[in-house]
């Protein structure tokens, strides 16, 4: 991976080797210890977070050069680079160490906007993100905060649908000791707090128009002044807007501006809804399963053939938060293994059946299905049954599985991991 063999830069290369180094030194100190107390984790932490930040600036590096070294081939006419395929532009955006750090999905739609996010963020061009609740746009903001020049510092968020009318100035602009009853010292707003970092405006469709305009002047002027104060102070920071509203709708419909907007949106992304990615739900289930038990304390969740069929097929209107919720939830509430009756009341289907259903026959409320998603139900489905009678075949023994099926052990286990198999629920018990 690039990461390591930056095609032969020297000064890169030289410090690649430090960093890993210092890598080296922090798995060496947590392979010996015998027993990590509270202070030693901190340091370790701190010292991760370093060795992030310096991966961080060497991976802007590179993707700065590899940018001006693309602006040339573009400039002396080479030939036109082939569209890659999905996989491979996943793969390309690791290779360049663009952090995404929890960002999971190979859906072409999903890579449109990490590869916008990717060019944005080492500018300092607003950015607008659009999709659907839970389908990732805070995510998104911290994406692009992480990856560019700005990454050490502040990050501040802002809910702009949470904060009262009468407070929205101080809010974003911080007041002046005794400007309002309650002002008793003068206070920082939140531009302030994020100068020289990002500042993430959540739910900008939910901003009032007076505060549309407010904000406009500050895009405008880099200025703001505290509420009850007449001195100007400069910001610099960069802007993140997110909605989850059709913010041209609303423009249509007076209450929102349309100038805010298109300052706000000079770049601008927007995250698929879960159903239009529905490929990746084994994946998020898996990972998410794995994420709860662990936070939860609890051993791997197992589930029914029933209970697994339901979350590969329903419609998730409250997308990535949604799958996360319920898998929390089926963690905490299901003893060994979890079922349909473990689902929240208002999704889980009115009767269910006894035995599993037939993955196709589009029962449960769930979305239509394409063709395309049949095929791979039908097909993740023949994969599971073949993997449970073979794992039921060899007692559970993983390694004499693969050797049976001539496969390469951690292959197999990557497949259980996508069924949420376990081959411990297959040893026989005497
Ligand atoms: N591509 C993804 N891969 C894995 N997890 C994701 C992905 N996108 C979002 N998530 C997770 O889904 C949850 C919701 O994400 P986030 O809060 O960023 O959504 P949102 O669009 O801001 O939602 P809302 O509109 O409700 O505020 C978080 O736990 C986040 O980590
Ligand atoms: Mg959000």
């Amino acid at each position: 991976m690039k990461l390591f063999n930056p095609g032969g830069e020297r000064g890169s290369a030289m410090s690649y080797a430090t960093l890993l180094e210092k890598i080296e030194i922090m798995r060496s100190t947590l392979r010996w210890a015998t027993r990590l107390e509270r202070p030693d984790v901190e340091k370790l932490l701190r010292q991760a977070n370093g060795l992030r930040d310096e991966v961080m600036q060497l991976s802007h590096k590179t993707r700065f050069v590899e940018a001006v070294s693309g602006d040339v081939e573009r400039r002396t006419g080479e030939a036109p680079v082939p569209e890659p395929l999905a996989g491979e532009r996943r793969r390309a955006l690791l290779a360049r160490s663009f952090v995404f750090e929890g960002t999971f999905g190979d859906n072409p739609k999903l890579l449109d906007a990490l590869e916008i996010a990717e060019k944005a963020a080492p500018t300092d061009l607003p950015v607008l993100v659009d999709g659907e609740s839970g389908t990732g746009k805070e995510l998104m903001a911290k994406v692009i905060h992480a990856n560019g020049a700005r990454a050490d510092k502040p990050y501040i968020s802002v809910n702009c649908g949470a904060i009262p009318d009468s407070l929205l100035e101080s809010e974003l602009f911080g007041h002046k000791k005794g400007a309002f009853t309650g002002a008793v010292n003068d206070r920082k707003g939140k531009f302030e707090s994020a100068h020289k970092g990002t500042i993430f405006l959540d739910e900008i469709g939910e901003l009032p128009l007076p505060g549309q305009v407010k904000l406009l002047r500050v895009l405008q002027s880099h200025e703001i002044q505290r509420v009850g104060s007449d001195e100007t102070i400069a910001v610099d920071a960069r802007i993140v807007a997110a909605t989850n509203k059709n913010l041209r709708k609303l423009i249509d419909q007076g209450t929102f501006r349309e100038d805010l907007f298109y300052r706000l949106s000079v770049i601008h992304v927007t995250l698929p809804p879960l159903r239009e990615r529905s490929d990746e739900i084994p994946l998020l289930l898996a990972y998410y399963g794995d994420e709860a038990a662990e936070a939860l304390k609890r051993p791997p969740l197992a589930m029914t053939a029933r209970l697994r069929d339901f979350l590969l097929r329903y419609a998730y209107p409250g997308n990535i938060r949604e799958l996360r919720n319920i898998l929390y939830r089926l963690a905490c509430l299901a003893g060994d293994t979890a079922d349909l009756s473990h689902l929240p009341e208002d999704i889980r289907p009115a009767a269910p059946a006894t035995a599993a259903p037939p993955a196709l026959d589009g029962a449960l409320g769930a979305a239509p299905l394409s063709l395309a998603e049949a095929k791979r139900l039908a097909s993740d489905e023949a994969e599971r049954h073949c993997l449970e009678r073979g794992l039921q075949e060899v007692g559970g023994t993983v390694a004499e599985l693969a050797r049976r099926w001539d496969m390469n052990r951690s292959h197999l286990q990557i497949l259980l991991r996508k069924h949420g198999l376990h081959s411990k629920d297959f040893r026989k018990t005497h």
